[in-house]
Order: structure tokens, then C-alpha cells, then sequence
């Protein structure tokens, strides 16, 4: 993508247009949230002003409608991950419900006494604590692959660590707080010599990059629609088949069932299984055009520009007194971590955001990574799709001027 196109993309979204203490808002958070398109807000607005019914259960024209326009959304996220059924695509409300379903119903299907959970160093709390949470009630052992001061996993401890006794390897494809991007496929590759399923946490990998689950071979994939330009409070969960059948529901209630008895209930087919309750119907519906804006685009398109838009960032920052950045790895996404010496982050953060510049600061729910580094925290400068060099370099200028009045 060139200048122009970004600036014609940055168009699409009203929230683009704002001013934040009187300055154009530079918006540097797309790794916690990303910004909505106006194609995402129409369609959930025209759902609900035209089209808005239930799905699954009615006979009527706006019932069957709504379902359709569900239903389809599945197919497009089946297509997006490029997986084999779209019986193996799950709507959730995230990615953190997602690993919840995973660890507690896989836990409950395949894990046992003595049976080992293997995670990283450098995952979300959203890809920790629930495998503790499975731990505990299956009496498993978590073990922790460790990562490099450059924040890539030490793969010799990785292949010390996967045992026979190893159920699940639950991995990051990014790094929320370091940007590391992993081999997901060669790390698929050793765990199924091992006789493991792999879990992969794609929160920060489906916006960013073409995802392939069939070429990774992974067993599970997830990720948040909210990151990906589509609204909050909807998630995908793919699973190979074979294995979501063997799991049981994670939650009961009505649209997951077959039948009901006091004595026994039985189950609806995948994906239902999987989905109790009234569904997220207008936050599919949104997340349906997000990855049609995305596609239109092009997601290979969105992950070349971000690379030259990271390039850019870290070349920028060399030369600012104290700039420390956190996660260097070679092969490494849009984020850019980073504390400046002597300085907390979180005045850092404040004093950019009176500069109408949005960063996160703090542990980046990755407290672990943080104490791996030394650091209470860092900020973190994140890009989408919509972000320029121009951006960069108003970033640059205003940190120089934050740091002068912090170190005054
Ligand atoms: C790597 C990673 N995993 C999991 C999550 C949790 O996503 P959500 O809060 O959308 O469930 C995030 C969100 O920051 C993330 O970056």
C-alpha cells in the first residue's frame, strides 16, 4: 500500500477523524483494540434497524433471515482461517472465553493426573491462567518455556520440556508485549511428534497476518473480533473436528441441545454444541464485514504495510537518549514496546496523551514478561492498518519533548 491508499483507508474511520486535547488523535493502540471502519458500524446498524430478528429458532421471514446472514459470517470466517468445516468455527465472545472453552472442556476430555500443560513465558494472562485453572481441577503440571533476553523462546527448552506426558502446547502466534511472531508451524510440527494438541493464541496474529490452519496444522486457533476491526463482545474458536466432538459442552443451555430430559440431555451437532444461549448475533453480523474490510484490503496487503510502518519505528527511535526497546526478535510484528530510563512509563503514556497521542502503558496483562525484563511495565506503541510514518514521526517529536520535560 502506498501514502495515498493509507490516507484514503484512514477515511473509513470516524474515529480517525477526532481530536484529543485539541490535537489530532494519534491512535498507537490497535494491539488492545483497533479502530472501527464505518462499513463495520453500518452493518450492525442497518442489522438492528432492518433486519434484526433471532437466530436458529423462528419460522418467520425475519428469523430466517437474520439466520442467513449468521450463518454466512461463518463461512467467512471459516474461509479467513481457511479451515476444512465451517462445523469447526465457534463463535464466542473472545479470545479469552475461547481459551477458557478450550482448557476446560479439553481438559475434561484428555487431560489427567500427571499429564502436562506446556505454555511460554511470554503469553497473555488470558493464555495462563485458565491452563492453571485446568491444571488444578485435572491435577496437571503447567511447565513454562522460558524466553530469550531478545524475547524469543529458548527453543532448546522447548524440546527439553515437551515430554510424552505433554497434552497441550498453548502458544502465542504474537506476542502482545514483545511483538514476537512464532514458528507456529514447526512448533506444531514437535509437539504432534509428541503426541500433543497445540493451542494457538491468535489475538494479535488475525489482524496482521494471513492465517492458514490447515498449512500451520494446529489444532485449535482463536481470536478477538475487536482486534481484528469488527466490534467487542465476539470471538472465533477454530478446533480440528475430531476433537471438538470428543470434548463436551463447555456451557449448557438452550440452542446447544438435541434433546432434553431430566435424565439425560443430548446434544446438537458442531458447532452448536459449542454456542448455549442467544448468540452474539449483531457482533457476528459486524465481524462479518470486518473481514470483508480486511479481505478487500488484503491481509497480506495489512501485514506489509505494518512491517515497513515498525521498520520505520524502530529506525526512529535509535538515536532518543534512553530508549530501551523491549522484544527484539528478527522476525517480530507491529508492536514496539519500550521504557525510557529513569522515566515511568506511565508518565510517559499521560504526558503522550495530552499530545493526542494513545499508547498503553503498563504489564499488558503479561506480568511474566515484565518480570523476565526487570520492568514494572512498559509503554507500547501498537499499529493497524490505518497508521502512517507521518504518525512516527509526530510520535517521535513528542516523546523527545515528554522526555525534556519528565527529565526538568
Ligand atoms: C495475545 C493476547 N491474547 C489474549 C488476549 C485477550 O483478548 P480478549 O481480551 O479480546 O479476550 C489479548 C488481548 O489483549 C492478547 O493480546
Amino acid at each position: 500500500m502506498d501514502k495515498d491508499a493509507i490516507f484514503k483507508l484512514r477515511q473509513d474511520f470516524p474515529m480517525l477523524q477526532k481530536k484529543m486535547h485539541g490535537k489530532p488523535l494519534i491512535y498507537f493502540d490497535s494491539a488492545a483494540t483497533a479502530q472501527k471502519p464505518l462499513v463495520v458500524i453500518e452493518a450492525i446498524d442497518q442489522f438492528y434497524r432492518e433486519h434484526y430478528g433471532t437466530v436458529h429458532r423462528a419460522v418467520y421471514e425475519l428469523s430466517l433471515h437474520a439466520t442467513e446472514m449468521y450463518l454466512a459470517v461463518r463461512s467467512k470466517a471459516q474461509s479467513f482461517l481457511n479451515a476444512r468445516k465451517k462445523e469447526e468455527v465457534i463463535f464466542t465472545r473472545g479470545t479469552t472465553e475461547s481459551i477458557n472453552l478450550i482448557a476446560y472442556s479439553f481438559g475434561k476430555a484428555f487431560i489427567k493426573e500427571g499429564d502436562e500443560v506446556l505454555i511460554t513465558e511470554m503469553e497473555h494472562h488470558s493464555n495462563i491462567v485458565p491452563w492453571q485453572l485446568c491444571c488444578e481441577d485435572r491435577k496437571a503440571i503447567l511447565k513454562v518455556v522460558p524466553i530469550t533476553d531478545e524475547g524469543t523462546l529458548d527453543f532448546a527448552a522447548l524440546e527439553k520440556l515437551l515430554t510424552d506426558k505433554t497434552k497441550i502446547v498453548a502458544i502465542a502466534h504474537i506476542s502482545n508485549s514483545l511483538g514476537t511472531i512464532n514458528p507456529i508451524k514447526q512448533i506444531a510440527q514437535l509437539a504432534h511428534a509428541k503426541g500433543a494438541k497445540i493451542v494457538v493464541d491468535g489475538a494479535q496474529a488475525a489482524p496482521h497476518l494471513p492465517i492458514d490452519v490447515q498449512d500451520l496444522d494446529v489444532d485449535f486457533y482463536v481470536f478477538s473480533g475487536h482486534k481484528a476491526y469488527g466490534p467487542t463482545g465476539i470471538g472465533v474458536l477454530y478446533g480440528k473436528e475430531e476433537l471438538l466432538e470428543q470434548m463436551p459442552p463447555y456451557q449448557g443451555g438452550g440452542d446447544m441441545i438435541d434433546t432434553v430430559y431430566f435424565e439425560k440431555t443430548t446434544y446438537a451437532p458442531l458447532p452448536l454444541k459449542f454456542e448455549a444461549g442467544t448468540p452474539m448475533i449483531a457482533e457476528v453480523i459486524g465481524l462479518g464485514a470486518a473481514l470483508d474490510y480486511m479481505n478487500k484490503i488484503g491481509v497480506s496487503a495489512i501485514q506489509e504495510w505494518e512491517q515497513e510502518l515498525i521498520q520505520y519505528a524502530t529506525q526512529q527511535v535509535l538515536d532518543i537518549p534512553g530508549f530501551r526497546i523491549i522484544g527484539q526478535a528478527p522476525d517480530k510484528a507491529a508492536i514496539l514496546s519500550f521504557v525510557i530510563k529513569d522515566l515511568h512509563p506511565l508518565d510517559v503514556g499521560t504526558l503522550l496523551d495530552l499530545k493526542g497521542i494513545a499508547v498503553r502503558t503498563g504489564h499488558h496483562c503479561a506480568q511474566p514478561v515484565m518480570r523476565h525484563f526487570g520492568v514494572p511495565g512498559t509503554a507500547r506503541a501498537s499499529f493497524g492498518l490505518y497508521n502512517t510514518k507521518e504518525e512516527i514521526d509526530h510520535f517521535k517529536m513528542a516523546l523527545l519533548e515528554v522526555i525534556a520535560k519528565l527529565k526538568t
